[in-house]
This record gives structure tokens, sequence and C-alpha cells, in this order.
């Protein structure tokens, strides 16, 4: 028996392209259980959306493809679902925050018309609510955004709200009706920080009030510290380090988590960080072996031809690089044995 919420194993995701299948999920491996929150973390473009995007099914399957991996939501694989089916998950289980608020919402409906939308299809089996029930509804959740006059916005079109006010509806709509997990993909970025940064703390007062779980998506370490208590850390297509928010931050044992943890700014000073040199690399043709040799400094010949393997090195504390295994250890001391007698 299976006590995640959600247990994703070794998810592909490709998309179909002029140039051939573009491998962009790579062999994905994530749980979170009820009431957790966990971060996604790696640059733009290594496919964070695109998983989320898997789990939740909304990718146009015509120009997708998932060619194997399970999806376990509640033991139910959803990539084994008829529409039906799915249709209710996203009704009563699962929501999602997208990056970008504008994209979310109809500029031809007001605010209120589309909470009530959200507030109606998630009951549609049960008693259909009248309008009263429906305000009443609605403006809790704009309060609970710290959204004022929420009567007047129920009445407001998306232009006329700033972006941080978009944002807060997009929040107030996925946590409206009860839901077991919520998947914020990088909500704020497209805002100014000090905004971001009272979205992601009304998020995180919202999902601990509420018991929902949180999947949340971004591109920078410093934003999820102070928000989950887990981290994935994700490159090119591939998880490839998890540890407690605490450890990965006291121990980061991957090269890329530490070109990340490079980029998060300190109170201390220190200038502007080197950031990792290269770029996330090309799906169609991807790197065989570890697809980040090419930008890793600690390169060696295994990484180039072999795909390492996650590998468990304290509890709960786990990497894919062969620097932690023993056969690269042994090789590493080698040369360096060479290299003092030359
Ligand atoms: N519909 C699509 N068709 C082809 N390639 C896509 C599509 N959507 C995303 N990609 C590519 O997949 C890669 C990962 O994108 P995405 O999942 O959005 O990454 P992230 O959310 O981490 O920034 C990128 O190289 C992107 O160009
Ligand atoms: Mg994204």
């Amino acid at each position: 028996m299976n006590e995640h919420l959600l247990d994703i194993r070794n998810l592909k995701t490709w998309y179909r392209t002029y140039q051939g299948y573009a491998q962009v999920v790579d062999g994905v491996n994530l749980t979170i259980d009820a009431g957790k929150k966990i971060g996604i973390v790696g640059e733009s473009g290594c496919g964070k959306t695109t998983t989320m995007k898997s789990v939740l099914r909304v990718l146009d399957e015509r120009k997708a493809y998932l060619p194997e991996g399970e999806i376990l939501f509640k033991n139910q694989n959803i990539l084994k679902m008829r529409e039906t089916e799915l249709q209710q998950i996203r009704r009563k289980n699962i929501s999602m925050i997208s990056q970008e608020p504008s994209a979310a919402l109809n500029p031809v409906f007001t605010v209120g018309q589309q909470i009530f939308d959200v507030i109606s299809y998630s009951k549609q089996d049960d008693t259909a609510k009248n309008k009263k029930e429906l305000t009443d509804i609605a403006i809790k959740a704009i309060r609970d955004v710290f959204i004022p006059d929420p009567e007047r916005i129920l009445e407001c079109y998306p232009h006329q709200l700033s972006g941080g006010m978009k944002q807060r509806i997009c929040i107030a709509m996925a946590l409206v009706t009860p839901r077991e997990l919520l998947i914020a993909d990088e909500p704020g970025t497209a805002l100014d920080v000090t905004i971001q940064d009272q979205i992601h703390r009304l998020l995180r007062a919202l999902v601990d009030e509420k018991q929902t779980a949180l999947i949340m998506i971004t591109h920078s370490l410093g934003v999820v510290r102070e928000l989950v208590d887990q981290i994935y850390v994700m490159y090119a297509g591939n998880i490839v380090e998890v540890a407690t928010t605490n450890e990965l931050f006291k121990n980061p044992l991957h090269p890329y988590t530490r070109g990340l943890m490079d980029c998060v700014p300190r109170l201390s000073g220190g200038g502007i960080s080197a950031g990792i040199y290269g770029y996330v690399p090309d799906y169609v043709h991807p790197t065989p072996g570890c697809r980040f040799s090419p930008r890793c400094p600690y390169v060696k010949e295994i990484c180039r031809v072999q795909k390492p393997l996650m590998l468990e090195v304290s509890e709960g504390h786990t990497v894919a690089c062969f620097r932690y295994t023993d056969s690269f250890t042994e090789q590493h001391r080698q040369e360096e044995s060479i290299g003092e007698r030359a």
C-alpha cells in the first residue's frame, strides 16, 4: 500500500517537434505526502512546468508524448485515467497556479464570474449553489488573499487590476474550494520582488491553514528556503538531488546545486555571483551520460558515457552524481597519486 498523496515514478515526457522528439522530462521520481510542502528548483527551461503539466495531463497530447512512467495520485495512475476521471481530479483534488496570472484569467469575464465558475465546477455533482451563496464564498476567498473591498473586485475585469492583485485572485481561485494538493508554478515571478515576497508568504499561510499539500516550483533556491520542508533540484529533465531544506543548504552535494546556491544573493555582499557557465542542453539530441556533464567543473570520463543513478548519501539525502560513488573516488585518488608522482 502506497501512503504518498502523489507518487511520480520514472516519468518521461517528450514533445514532438520538427527536429524530432525533445526528451524534456527524463525519468523523474518524486513523492509528496498529504499536507507537506516541497520545492522543485532548477533553471528556466529545465522541465519543471512540463513535469507538473504532465501530472495534471494538461499538455496537448497530440504534441506531447508520455512514453513511460506512472503518476499515482492516492494510488490511482493518472496516466491511465479516462477524461471523466481526470476532470474529477482537477475539480476536487489538485489545483495549479500558473506562472503568468494574466494568461490564467479570462479578459472578457469579471473576476466574480470566474470565481463563481470555479466554485460551481468543483461542486458540479453536489448541490448547486445559488447566487447569494456563491457571492459569499467568493467574497471570503478574496478577503483571504488580503484584497480590500471584495464586493467591488467581483465586478472588475482583469485589466482593471494590478499584477499583484491578479496573482492574488489566481491564488484565491486555486484555494476557493478545498484541495489536497496545490501546484504553484513560479507564482509572482512576473511581479516585482517585494510583491513576490508577499505572495509567497500569503500562499504559505493559506496552505498551512487549509492543510493543503504544496509543490512550489521556482528557479531560485532563495525563494523556497523559507517556504518548503524538502527540495528537489532539477536539471535538464532529471532530478539530480533531493534533501530536506536545512540539509540541502548545509550540505549541497551536486555541482549543479552548488552553482544554484552561488546564485542566491547574500546579505553579507560579495558582488554578483559567477552563476553557472553554459546553457541547459538540447533536448532533441540530449548529452549521453550525465546531462550536466558539459557544464560540470568536476567532469570525468564516466560522466560523459553513463547516467548517474540516485544514490543515498545520508538519510533522506540523495544525489545523482558519480563524485559520490566509490569507483569515482577510487579513480580520482589514483589520478591524484599519478599527478603527485609525475
Ligand atoms: N509545447 C512544447 N513543445 C516543444 N517544446 C516545449 C514545449 N513546451 C516546453 N518546451 C520545451 O521544454 C523545455 C522545458 O520547458 P519547461 O517545462 O517550460 O521548463 P521550466 O518550467 O523549467 O522553465 C524547454 O526547452 C522548452 O522550450
Ligand atoms: Mg516553467
